[in-house]
């Protein structure tokens, strides 16, 4: 598996093990010995450090978890020695930040110790066979960037799959640099999670993050939206207004649903990525922006671009790094994560008793299909805890099946509450409904049925009293479901 062993017994390869326990020092060094290679294990950052300025060694192998030098700042510190350090940070139970934090940093990979004993030994390989190829090419000198951001102290994203895991690792990596990032995804994973973690990570932290939904803007207002528009470009300009790409020069720009994107207004953006330059509707004044580029799209854009929908050359431009978030029903170990992450910080927005889930409720909860997502189940655990009586939820308190946005709201781009409230209004004015009457009625009747009759519960998910339900339920002959 390793390299053969070469002649020269000089020539042998080294990986340091740096980890506070003895045990995985000892293991680590069996299991890494080959005829080619020397494993040193030392048990602190100190000390590796000193190892590593008299020798240093082709590949370091560092926890996590250590002091007083934490492995995060051992591994700066090695790359900031050597820009083309191979190192490997490994613990138990990482955090997502630690996760995206060592990849910003230049970890080579991030090794989870449960896993540690399938995937070090081709991991190492890898790694070796990279620092042999870059001995043998020039060194170029990237300096070493500082840190910026302490350790989050709390995680607001949540995954444990391994795909998830290649999620945070990837952003970790995009955020050292300002290529533009293309994120995929069904409705409802995480992209515009994806999206805010990248720029959080960045060095433009601190600039602004600027998020437009190219699916929610009127096609011809969008173009003026980006980028600006002179005094009297088209009726109602009165003035001259800043677009997104001006506010936002040093920040990050994120377009949603790119896919929705008019063609005239991507090859104005195609301009932009190319030479960071634009000029206002009904401008001739050429303006540069240094804005980097994140996009998101749930539709397939390669078939956009066959169908004449999308400029070729914009998608290449754009999907230089993709990230592509899977659905949840492909990471369900995910699923009580998330449901006991979004339980809580229900619960401590609410007074009374913590909610907990029953042990079935959980089973129910990893059992389904997530069509809407992570979004849905966000939603799902919300509803669960407004109409909640105890403070255990049972599996029949979850409304699964519900809370996805059904086929007919759903609309072109994905179905925010705004978008289908639009279609809903759209064709009862075309059916020549009364449309509040009817909203009225539809509401009344489906938050009966969701809470099984249970009156109290209705009037309190509608926002009205007992009293106005019970006359609204006579009023629209709403049948009462049988309790008991
Ligand atoms: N991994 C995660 N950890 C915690 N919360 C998450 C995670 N993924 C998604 N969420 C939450 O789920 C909801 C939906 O996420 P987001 O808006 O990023 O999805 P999206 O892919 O942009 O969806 P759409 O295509 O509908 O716009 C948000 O409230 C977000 O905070
Ligand atoms: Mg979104």
């Amino acid at each position: 598996m390793f390299p053969e062993p070469l002649m020269n017994p000089t020539a042998k390869q080294t990986i340091l093990i740096v980890d506070p326990e003895h045990d995985f020092v000892e293991w680590a060094s069996e299991h890494l010995a080959a005829p080619s290679i020397e494993v040193v294990g030392v048990t602190n950052g100190e000390e590796a450090l000193k190892l590593n300025e008299e020798k240093p060694a082709d590949v370091v192998v560092v926890e996590l978890r250590m002091g007083p030098m934490s492995g995060m700042q051992l591994l700066q510190r090695l790359r900031g020695k050597d820009p083309n350090a191979m190192v490997i940070l490994t613990t138990g139970f990482p955090t997502t930040s630690a996760i995206i934090e060592s990849m910003k940093y230049g970890a080579y990979e991030f090794l989870r110790k449960e896993t540690i004993t399938f995937e070090i030994r081709a991991i190492i390989e890898s790694a070796l066979k990279a620092k042999e190829a870059l001995n043998v090419s020039d060194l170029t000198n990237t300096p070493s960037r500082r840190a910026n951001s302490e350790e989050a102290a709390q995680e607001h994203f949540i995954g444990n799959a391994p795909a998830m895991q290649e999620v945070f690792k990837m952003i970790g990596r995009v955020s050292r640099a300002d290529a533009p990032v293309m994120i995929t995804g069904e409705s409802g994973v995480g992209k515009e999670v994806v999206a805010k973690a990248i720029h959080k990570f960045s060095l433009r932290a601190t600039r602004e993050f600027v998020a437009i939904n190219c699916a929610a803007i009127p096609q011809n207002l969008l173009e003026s939206e980006l980028f600006g528009h002179e005094k009297g470009a088209f009726t109602g300009a009165f003035s001259r207004r800043e677009g997104r790409f001006e506010q936002c020069s040093k920040g990050t720009l994120f377009l949603d649903e790119i896919g929705e994107m008019p063609l005239e207004v991507q090859s104005k953006l195609l301009r932009v990525l190319q030479e960071g330059q634009y000029s206002r509707v009904g401008g001739n004044d050429t303006l540069t922006t240094g804005a980097r580029i994140l996009a998101a799209t749930n539709k397939d854009l390669e078939a956009e671009v066959a169908a004449g929908r999308f400029r070729e050359d914009l998608f290449y431009r754009l999907n230089v790094v993709r990230i592509h978030i899977p659905p949840l029903r492909e990471r369900q170990e995910d699923v009580p994560l998330l449901a006991r992450f979004f339980l809580q910080r229900l619960s401590s927005a609410t007074a009374g008793n913590p909610f907990r889930f029953s042990q079935e409720a959980l089973e129910s909860l990893t059992d389904y299909h997530w069509p809407g997502n992570v979004r849905e189940l966000e939603n799902t655990i919300q509803r669960a805890v407004v109409l909640a009586t105890t403070s255990v939820l049972l599996p029949s308190n979850l409304p699964l099946g519900q809370m996805s946005p059904s086929p007919k709201a759903t609309v072109k781009g994905g179905g925010t509450a705004s978008e289908a409230i639009d279609l809903l209004f759209e064709s009862a004015t075309k059916q020549g409904e009364e449309l509040l009457p009817w909203l009225e009625r539809e509401f009344t009747q489906r938050a009966m049925e969701r809470t099984n009759s249970n009156q109290v519960q209705a009037a309190k998910l509608l926002g009205i009293t007992r009293a106005t339900l019970r006359k609204r339920v006579e009023r629209f002959n709403i049948v009462e479901k049988e309790v008991g």
